[in-house]
């Protein structure tokens, strides 16, 4: 089957939509969690200027609020839970990447 103008204006629409769609798609957890610099303190499990993501996650598994007093510390910063070091405001994180950092966090596997 021959292309007619308007088929290929069709595909033409299709492949546009679809790299628009490739650029919008939201970073993963992990890209924001590099792009925020939060392993410069974090480490995925074990402690290293803040607690291991999975450490955090061990410890609030059966925290059914966690996920959203996790993605306002987040942003607001925290002090005493795990220690005496601060973990600063992070101002650059939108509430949106907050929650989806929160959820990732404590979605870490249990320690080995
Ligand atoms: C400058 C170092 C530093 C950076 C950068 C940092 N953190 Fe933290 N984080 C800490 C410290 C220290 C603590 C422990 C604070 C406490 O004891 O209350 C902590 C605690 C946490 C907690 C647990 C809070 C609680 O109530 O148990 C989460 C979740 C967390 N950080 C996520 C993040 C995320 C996500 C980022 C990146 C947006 C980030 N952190 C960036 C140092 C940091």
């Amino acid at each position: 089957m021959a292309l007619g103008p308007t088929s290929r204006g069709l595909a033409a629409a299709l492949l546009l939509v679809c790299c628009l769609t490739a650029v919008a798609q939201t970073p993963s957890p992990q890209d924001l969690a590099r792009k925020n610099g939060c392993m410069a303190c974090h480490g995925m499990v074990r402690k290293q200027v803040g607690p291991g993501f999975a450490q955090i996650a061990a410890r609030y598994r059966d925290d059914t609020e966690a996920p959203r007093r996790l993605a306002g510390k987040i942003q607001e910063g925290s002090v005493g839970t795990w220690g005496r070091v601060i973990m600063p405001r992070q101002t650059l994180v939108t509430p949106a990447d907050a929650e989806v950092l929160a959820r990732w966090v404590l979605s870490q596997p249990p320690l080995p």
